[in-house]
């Protein structure tokens, strides 16, 4: 039987309250509001969400059920996590990779996940300025193109994300993220609904609906449901170990199955509004829908520019969006200094200044992405667009699937049970979602994706 009531190196959670809020704040973050948005309007709207929909309930929540539940029992690192429970269960050592893998993911994920967080940060300040009082289309979007072509300026606020996240990272998880958490996502929300409201005053409204929710099919490519399928991985934080190492935290008597269903609930609600809120500013302006990463960097100053009191709600609203990162960032580099922590004997500081120098130094090759570097491409991808492809799309959709291969075809099914504590039907029911439906859905989207390449 295992330890079951062993805690981890880190403490846990004070409450279950606690363990929601950091999960929830590691969701929801740049890849709601800046991602979601974007992909959506490059991928043809209605379709597009509708597949993500259906990956996020039927393929995210069983697998975040997973996740959370190896950390629980796992209590380490992802790497020890996996080792440890493959030695319980009688399995081969090399689950370990999982955790390295995912690992490495979180890292490289974080290295472009800071550069588009220091866009944010510089964002805050210009809306503060008044920059775009009473602007057009033209000059939000010369401001962005100045920005991205300024390698200095992106590098200094690349570099002011690594340092804050770092700072938070060195002083340990619980007190940190947990108080600034618990604020943030609702205020986040508030300013949501704030441009929502906005957004219904505009003359895009009917057709920013209309694009996010009517399905065009003959839109849908199989490379957009292998990105829509490799968004629900990245917005729900799985697949990568993120979500293990909060699960390491959770006291044994939390219920893994409530708690998953409300984190992908408010991550879900986060993508969606933010998506009703960006498309009428951009049909309302005749903007480019798929115009790539910058969309909510032309749209929302536009937005704040015309209305009233844009640039209080501009600034307050940019500094929530630098928080939600915070709270992601936190995440994606936790595991790997969770991991030299107990295994390499690193203090803390240790760990966050090592991890961040090195996660700086490969963010560089983002920031160039989109100025200097911006004709080297591979596969028609800049180094960006490489790294975000590998991790978000390959990446976290098999570390998810391995995850749920091991918890529905290794773990005994009496230890997943007792773990997940829920009625016999819905046990069934998760059961078959990660033993067959996770796993085929996953290589299916794989195989179909791989096919546009020939
Ligand atoms: N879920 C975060 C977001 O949507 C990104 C993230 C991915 C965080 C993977 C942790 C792990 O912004």
């Amino acid at each position: 039987m295992a330890d079951n009531n062993r805690t981890s190196l880190h403490g846990l959670w004070t409450s279950r309250w606690a363990f929601i809020m950091a999960a929830t704040g590691s969701a929801v973050g740049l890849g709601n509001i800046w991602k979601f948005p974007y992909i959506t309007g490059e991928n043809g709207g209605g379709a597009f969400v509708l597949v993500y929909l259906l990956c996020i309930f039927l393929i995210g929540v069983p697998i975040m059920m997973a996740e959370v539940m190896l950390g629980r029992r796992g209590r380490r690192n992802p790497v020890d996590s996996m080792k440890h429970l493959a030695a319980e269960t009688g399995h081969s050592q090399l689950w370990k990779f999982l955790g390295w893998t995912g690992i490495a993911a979180g890292f490289l994920i974080l290295s472009y996940y800071s550069v588009i967080a220091g866009w944010a940060i510089s964002y805050v300040f210009t809306t503060a300025a008044g920059t775009f009082a009473g602007a057009d289309a033209a000059l939000v979007g010369q401001h962005f193109d100045a920005l991205t072509k300024s390698p200095a300026t992106l590098i200094f606020w690349h570099s002011i994300f690594m340092l804050i996240t770092m700072a938070v990272v060195a002083r340990g998880i619980e007190g940190g993220i947990e108080k600034a958490v618990r604020f943030l996502i609702p205020a986040l929300f508030g300013l949501i609904i704030v441009m929502v409201l906005y957004a219904m005053t505009t003359s895009g409204f009917a057709e920013g609906l209309r694009f996010m929710f009517a399905p065009d099919f003959s839109k849908l490519t199989t490379e957009g449901v292998l990105k829509a399928m490799g968004q629900a991985f990245f917005t729900l934080s799985i697949g990568m170990g993120a979500i293990m190492v909060y699960g390491a935290y959770l006291p044994k008597e939390t219920s893994i199955t409530q708690t998953s269903f409300s984190i992908a609930i408010a991550d879900t609600s986060v993508a969606v509004l933010a998506g009703v809120a960006i498309f009428p500013i951009v049909f309302a302006n005749g903007l480019e829908a798929g115009s790539g990463p910058g969309l909510i960097f032309v749209t929302l100053p536009l937005a704040f520019g015309n209305m009233a009191f844009g640039a209080l709600f501009g600034t307050l609203f940019f500094i929530l969006l630098v928080f939600a990162a915070w709270s992601s960032s936190i995440s994606l580099i936790e595991p790997a200094v969770a991991w030299l922590i107990e295994n390499k004997g690193f203090s803390r500081l240790k760990a966050s200044i090592v991890l961040g120098l090195l996660t700086w130094f490969i963010g560089l090759g983002t920031v160039f992405s989109f100025n200097e570097w911006s004709d080297l491409t591979l596969f028609g991808k800049t180094f960006f667009d490489l790294l975000d492809y590998l991790t978000a799309n390959i990446m976290l959709p098999l570390g998810g699937v391995l995850m749920a291969v091991f918890a529905g075809w290794l773990m005994k099914k009496s230890a997943s049970h007792d773990e997940l504590a829920i009625s016999e039907s819905a046990y069934v029911i998760w059961r078959f979602l990660v033993r067959y439906v996770t796993p085929i859905a996953v290589m299916l989207v794989f195989l179909n994706a791989i096919g546009v390449f020939f």
